[in-house]
């Protein structure tokens, strides 16, 4: 059967992700939808015109939906649905003062995912997603492994992409990545840094490193104070794309995501960004791999900062 997905929100990060999904010409439908009046559509409209262009078939439907539900019969047989409703920061703002104002919509998104899409495997990119991602899994009472949130691809990908324009390299020679809270308690993995191979740590002196690793936990605010209204989402919805694509192939990547960890690392209980095989059934399990101490503490540090945020959204 043909594949679905749907992207909610048609704001700067849902229109450039069901844009990019369309593109990869593997799905019959990406719906887009929004619940500002004819956006979804206008947009729908004018990326199906491109079709021609970029040479792929997948259809684009943009549909508004209302407070009680009206309209998403659109998302029903969705494969992947990606949750992007919601603000974005403001210069200054962390993602965490989005907590209140963005719980509202993703509880009221996630109830209706759930009525209308139940066998859909969701990923959250709304803001603070830890803490968005553990809300929407509660709202929708899906299995765990069926709801997860985007973090570590994006994070990695400015990590990655910083230490290439460093060491003036292609970005396709360094492997990196990061894991914990996708803010304050990211945990960028040095030790799991490679260029061609090579350990970063023969390459660059451990302050350099740091400076990356600073550089790459405020990549989202840096991209802010530059745009001075709204967020990033030309790299998150990248990072989007990739994670549904890894869904509908059920290809088994591992990428960083938000996951449930459930005795991995030690730490049990929470939605925490580790590498995890992703595929047809969203997350097929959690990889645990070799830190060093120092990273494991922060990892650890991550899952604490998370937890009392994520017991929160409860009454959210
Ligand atoms: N259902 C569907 N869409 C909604 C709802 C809702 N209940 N509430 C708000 N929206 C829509 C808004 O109408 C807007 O079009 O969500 C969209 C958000 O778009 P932008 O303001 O452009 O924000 P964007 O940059 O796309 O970021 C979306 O992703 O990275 C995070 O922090 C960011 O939480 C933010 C989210």
């Amino acid at each position: 059967m043909g594949k679905k997905v749907t992207v909610v929100g048609a704001g700067f990060y849902g229109s450039t992700t069901a844009q990019r999904l369309a593109e990869y010409d593997i799905f019959d439908t990406v719906v887009l939808t929004d619940i500002i009046d004819g956006k979804p559509a206008g947009l729908a409209l004018d990326m199906n015109q491109s079709r021609p262009i970029e040479g792929f078939e997948t259809k684009v439907v943009g549909v508004t939906t209302g407070t009680n539900g009206e309209g998403y019969e659109a998302i029903e047989g969705s494969d992947v649905v990606v949750v992007t409703a919601g603000l974005p920061r403001k210069p200054g703002m962390s993602r965490m003062d989005l907590l209140e104002v963005n719980a509202k919509i993703v509880r009221q998104v996630a109830e209706n995912i759930a009525k209308y899409a139940p066998n859909a495997v969701v990923i959250v990119v709304s803001n603070p997603v830890d803490e968005m991602t553990a809300l929407a899994q509660l709202a929708t009472q899906f299995p765990k492994n069926r709801v997860f949130g985007q973090a570590g691809v994006l994070d990695t990908a400015r990590f990655t992409n910083s230490i290439a324009e460093t060491l003036a390299v292609p970005v396709k020679s360094v492997k990196a990545l990061t894991l914990g809270s996708h803010g304050d308690t990211m945990v960028p993995v040095p030790s799991r840094c490679t260029v061609d191979g090579k350990p970063l740590s023969d390459l660059l002196p451990a302050e350099k490193i740091e400076e990356l690793v600073v550089r790459t936990r405020n990549g989202g605010a840096e991209v802010v104070a530059l745009l001075k209204t709204g967020s990033a989402y030309y790299a998150p919805s990248a990072a989007a794309a990739r994670m549904a694509k890894a869904v509908v192939e059920d290809s088994g990547a591992v990428l960083p995501v938000c996951a449930w960890v459930d005795g991995e690392y030690g730490i049990s209980g929470v939605y925490l960004g580790v590498e995890a095989q992703i595929g047809a059934e969203g997350i097929k399990k959690v990889v645990e791999d070799k830190l060093t101490d120092t990273e494991l503490a922060g990892l650890k540090e991550a899952a604490e900062a998370v937890r009392a945020k994520q017991a929160d959204v409860a009454n959210l």
